[in-house]
């Protein structure tokens, strides 16, 4: 008991501390330890909180990582309702709004300027200083709970600081910055998927994500503009938003205090411009009255606070006249139609392209040949194309039809139901679609032969000496040295021109000897199944093990794994079932690549060896403690019960279906409290 009293206060402090250094380094911005103290701190208390998961503290730091499983949203009604602000688009607008303030206060009004982030509202509820429940805005009366992943996003508090009140409800945006978004639709990309159209959609739809580790992965934000609660400190909007700071809040890095509504103008002047340059999107600006009195005084409607109003910025639009469009087959083989633009100045900077996304979208569009485009760039980084100027248009001119064969190996193009995206079935032969495959084989995240980057791997595919990624395994020196291309100058490059001499050479096939380490996992991600990204790969690995066990898995098998349905089974059968890609694993064997998980992973007690387990319910630990012990014993986790199912470990609220379902087929309920005895003995 001592013992285990001497481990609760070590979580406690380490729970403490690496908060403290979370705080300095995220909201701060003024870290006092290395990011390696960091980490090491961090993989002790993983490590102690593994041991003894009943005293994980609700605001433990490795619940940023993710790892909860939530399989279905709750709805949970706010506690005030979540209004949403009117909108002006002019400056008449906002003087008229400074008219209807002042006839209803009589006195004179200070305003608070802010930002108009572009995401998605969330409302943050802390009790007794801990975050304990994160809801969307929903129909205003009541959103999805997605604590579990709110929790992943560094910038929110998980326990305040200072002197909070008891309760209180902090509403904000949750954005994706630039930078993270075109990371993850470039990762979208890689693996067949349709990326976001822009980062509010994104922000919205990692929100809604299943698992909370993916979540954290992509790198959301937030900002914050609003603290409802009673009896709260300040009696009025601005320095109330600075208390959140004292409580350990990031509080948002513009907001200005103004005196009058020729101030409120010049600055929505001033960010109208400077919005180019911040590192996310803003649609507007929005003003509010400053005191909470006034504020009162002046009332809400039953949807908008009349208190606060939203400037729009107007989206910059031109016309431009479409010169062509081209389509681009991706690794996937997935075909993008891209419309060539004259070249128009749009906001600052000149388009000449812009993605029409798919069929339907050019269809809804109703583009014809030589047509006049509108195109729109508002607060988002992307340009838009919005409409067509029909008075423009020729008679003569035909509508545009999405093409029905690959531009780049004539196949006959396929679109798969419930999916907007036709793409091009000859992943073996076509060109960019083998190019692609090469290139994501040696990528960083799969095989990681960085020597091998840089347009190396399209002078060897030009070359005709590697044509599928187990060729890599067989260049020799001699074949190497000497090679070269000259790539002419691009929009984004220089020209230049790139030899294999010596030592690059010697890079490359030392690169590649060392990819003969790289672990299942990722062999697994770089053989580009479709749809197989860098989680599910890892899960793949985890669950099968061996890839003889997931190359004969079927698919209600491949099913059984966590986040795989019905398109990644499919896709993962058809991919096992071509005789072209058991040569290329046989090939990869041969060459030495790892197609098993190393054995420290494989199991440290085989005391549920062969069981299979379902976990469902809420339990005193994350879920994915659960599972990673199941594993850890030897047991396969699995979604859904059927008659291999061994045993459910049930929780609280564990579904009513699940439970019918259990004891219909006899399976055996154990609880939490025995699942940890069973363990213990
Ligand atoms: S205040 C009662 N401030 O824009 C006032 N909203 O329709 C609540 N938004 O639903 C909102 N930036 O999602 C406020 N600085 C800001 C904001 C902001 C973005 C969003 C919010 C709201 C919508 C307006």
């Amino acid at each position: 008991m001592e013992n285990k009293k001497l481990i609760q206060s070590e979580i406690q402090k380490l729970t403490d501390e690496l908060n403290r250094h979370n705080y300095n380094y995220y909201i701060l911005d003024q870290p006092t330890i290395s990011d390696f103290d960091f980490d090491m701190m961090l993989e002790r208390l993983a490590a102690l909180e593994k041991e003894h998961p009943e005293l994980i503290r609700p605001d433990s730091p490795t619940q940023r990582v993710g790892g909860t499983i939530t399989k279905q949203f709750n709805s949970v009604a706010h506690k005030y309702p979540m209004l949403s602000l009117g909108n002006t688009y002019s400056e008449g607008e906002v003087r008229d709004f400074d008219q209807r303030v002042k006839g209803l206060v009589h006195e004179d009004v200070e305003y608070v300027c802010e930002l108009k982030y572009d995401g998605v509202a969330i409302s943050l509820i802390y009790e007794n200083g801990f975050l304990i429940r994160s809801v969307t805005r929903g129909d205003g009366m009541k959103g999805d709970e997605v604590t579990a992943n709110v929790k992943t996003i560094k910038s929110i508090p998980l326990k305040l600081r200072g002197d909070y009140p008891p309760f209180i409800e902090v509403r904000g945006e949750i954005i994706l910055p630039h930078r993270q978004f075109e990371k993850m639709n470039q990762e979208r990309e890689d693996i067949g998927e349709a990326p976001f159209a822009n980062p509010r959609n994104a922000a919205s739809g990692t929100l809604k994500l299943q698992d909370s580790s993916e979540v954290a992965r992509r790198g959301l934000d937030c900002r914050l503009y609003y603290v409802l609660g009673e009896n709260l400190p300040e009696d009025n909007h601005y320095a109330r938003i600075l208390r959140l700071k004292e409580w350990g809040f990031k509080i948002p890095e513009v907001m200005e205090k103004v005196s009058g509504i020729d101030q409120v103008i010049n600055f929505i002047h001033q960010w109208d411009t400077e919005r180019k340059k911040l590192p996310y999107d803003i649609d507007g600006i929005v003003i509010k009255v400053n005191s909470y009195t006034q504020q009162q005084q002046i009332g809400s409607t039953a949807k908008n606070p009349r208190w606060a109003i939203a400037y729009k910025f107007k989206a910059e639009k031109v016309a431009s006249q479409l010169l062509s469009v081209d389509y681009q087959v991706g690794r996937t083989g997935v075909v993008t139609p891209v419309a060539n633009l004259s070249p128009v100045l749009l906001a600052g900077t000149v388009v000449k392209r812009a993605s029409l996304h798919n069929a339907d979208v050019m269809n809804e569009l109703d583009i014809h040949k030589d047509d006049f485009l509108f195109v729109e760039k508002g607060g988002e980084i992307i340009p838009k194309i919005v409409g067509v100027d029909i008075a423009r248009r020729a008679p003569k001119n035909v509508k545009l039809l999405f093409i029905s064969h690959c531009p780049e190996c004539g196949t006959p193009l396929v679109r798969q139901e419930g999916e907007a995206a036709h793409f091009c079935p000859n992943e073996l032969h076509c060109p960019p679609q083998i190019k692609g495959k090469l290139e994501h084989f040696i990528s960083r995240k799969a095989m990681n032969i960085d020597s091998l980057g840089e347009g190396k791997v399209e002078i060897l595919f030009d070359n005709g000496l590697v044509r599928h990624i187990a060729d890599f395994y067989q260049l020799t020196y001699s074949q190497l040295l000497g090679l070269e291309k000259r790539f002419p100058e691009t929009e984004n490059q220089k020209e230049r021109i790139l030899s294999f001499r010596e030592k690059t050479v010697e890079n490359i096939l030392a690169g590649i000897e060392q990819s003969r380490q790289v672990p299942f996992e990722r062999v697994l991600f770089a053989l580009g199944i479709r749809y197989v990204g860098e989680t599910t790969a890892k899960k793949l690995a985890r669950y099968f093990k061996t890839i003889d066990a997931l190359s004969g898995a079927s698919k209600e098998e491949l099913l059984q794994v966590e986040d795989v349905g019905e398109r990644i089974a499919e896709s993962i059968v058809a991919y096992f079932n071509k005789t072209e890609n058991l040569e290329v694993l046989i090939a990869l064997k041969n060459a030495g690549l790892q197609f098993e998980v190393s054995t420290q992973l494989q199991h440290s007690s085989s005391l549920l060896s062969g069981k299979t387990i379902v976990v469902s319910g809420l339990f005193s630990v994350p879920r994915d403690v659960l599972k990673e012990k199941i594993e850890q014993y030897g047991g396969k986790n699995t979604s859904s019960i059927s008659k291999n199912t061994d045993f459910v470990l049930a929780g609280e609220q564990m579904g009513p279906e699940k439970r019918k379902k259990a004891e219909k087929l006899g399976i055996p309920i154990i609880s939490e409290t025995d699942f940890w005895k069973m363990l213990e003995e």
